[in-house]
């Protein structure tokens, strides 16, 4: 079957010589498998299909066989061939990987060929990139967000793919391979420019809440993890002081030492401009999403709601923490994020500017659900008040974090 590998090298060498296993699970876009095997084949893989036994019943697997020159592996047998496989592969990728799948690999399940090859290198250091594709129901359930996370946290890459038509469609055969060459190549730390150890940061992450009542209030999605990944790549890049100020539920990981914990708006605009009072702080990063209304009476006890079938709240505005924080603080350079739906994201940050003060736009497109609100991944422009934006290709928060630290420094937007 020499002759069906001819295409391998023919677009890059990045992967040459690399023994990739390929797990295949049974979602509606398996039919993207061949493809996906292809490009990781033509940049120089030898690319060994697994299938699940649900797989098999959707795709029969001659295909696989036929599209990498390799027998692909569709049962658990005596000659444990997944054994095998896993002391010589260079990396397991998991494309498409099903809920089903995936909630087996954070349980340690191995019952079909899938699930034992993962069970038996999670741990190995063998790197494993799991490329997802499901509902969105599915995808937004705790239990698999929980898999998820205790799957990253022991070193598994996430491939996300677009959320459309309330589908968490699979990431496309480019993004994929990106991702496994990137996992493949060793990490270079980045370089954090030295002047950042003589420059202060206050940071906010996270929603607020207004009370409606004394059990209920109006928040936002907010997961605080922006500003949670601008706080450690502060510490990563030894910068002076640093505090993140955090509305509720946001996961705070130790090593932030300074916090301080806020509910209102209220609370987040005063505890912004005590910290501000210090003189401690060049930079005010306000990554944190504050309501933007408040109820204008809040009752004291708990609304009743099986005597009111109706029920109209009054909201006020809450206060500009942005806008105050700069009208106090001059001197401090004022970074804020503004979440977009659609295009004109650029005209729309210098409008905000002007009325705001802030010097740093840092825009992103709420309208895409892969990037942005709760999830690990953003893609941004910066968007300064003087000289050229700066556009930020889709990467991690805490890659996004460090980019952002690098324009405020290179750009010289804070005053010594
Ligand atoms: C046509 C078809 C498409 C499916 N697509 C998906 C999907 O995209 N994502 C998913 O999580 N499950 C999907 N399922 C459900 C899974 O196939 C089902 O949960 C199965 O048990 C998964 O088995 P596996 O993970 O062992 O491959 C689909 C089922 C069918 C019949």
């Amino acid at each position: 079957m020499d002759y069906l590998k001819e295409i391998t090298g023919s677009d890059g060498s990045e992967l040459a010589g690399k023994k990739i296993a390929m797990c295949v699970t049974a979602s509606v876009s398996i039919t993207e498998a061949p493809r996906i095997a292809r490009a990781l084949m033509r940049h120089g893989a030898d690319v060994t299909i697994v299938l699940t036994r649900e797989a098999r019943d959707l795709v029969s697997s001659p295909v696989f066989e036929w599209s990498t020159g390799n027998r692909p592996i569709t049962e658990i047998t005596g000659r444990v061939e997944h054994v095998e496989l896993a002391s010589s592969v260079d990396l397991v990728l998991v494309a498409p990987c099903t809920a089903n799948s995936l909630s087996k690999f954070a349980s340690g399940i191995a019952d079909d060929p899938v699930s034992t090859l993962i069970c038996t290198i999670l741990g190995t250091g063998v790197p494993l990139v799991i490329a997802q594709a499901m509902h969105e129901p599915m995808l937004k359930n705790p239990i698999l967000q929980e898999s998820m996370e205790k799957l990253k946290k022991i070193g598994a890459a996430f491939v996300s793919g677009r959320l459309e038509e309330s589908k968490s469609k699979l990431a496309t055969p480019e993004e994929i391979l990106e991702a496994v060459i990137a996992s493949l190549s060793p990490e270079k730390p980045h370089e954090y420019n030295l002047e950042l150890q003589s420059i202060g940061f206050l940071i906010t992450a996270g929603p607020t809440r207004e009370p409606i009542d004394q059990v209920r209030f109006i928040s936002n999605g907010s997961s605080g993890k922006m500003g949670v990944a601008l706080a450690q790549a502060c510490l990563r890049g030894s910068a002076g002081d640093v505090c993140l100020i955090a509305g509720p539920g946001v996961s705070i990981p130790p090593n932030i030492k300074d916090i301080k914990n806020v509910v209102t708006t209220e609370e987040m605009l005063q505890a912004v401009l005590k910290e501000l009072d210090s003189g401690k702080y060049d930079v005010f990063i306000s990554a944190g999403a504050p309501a933007d209304y408040g109820v204008a009476h809040p009752k004291s006890g708990k609304i009743n709601t099986s005597e009111k079938e109706q029920l109209s709240i009054e909201l006020n505005a809450t206060p500009k923490i942005i806008k105050a924080a700069k009208d106090k603080h001059p001197e401090v350079c004022v970074v804020s994020f503004k979440a977009e739906y659609g295009s004109e994201l650029i005209r729309r940050s210098k409008e905000s500017m002007q009325q705001s003060g802030s010097d740093l736009v840092v825009a992103n497109d709420v309208s895409r659900g892969d990037i942005g609100f709760g999830s690990d991944q953003n893609e941004v422009t910066l968007v300064p008040r003087e000289g050229d934006p700066k556009f930020l290709k889709k990467a991690t928060k805490d890659e996004i974090a460090d980019q952002i630290l690098d324009f405020i420094v290179e750009r010289k937007l804070v005053n010594f």
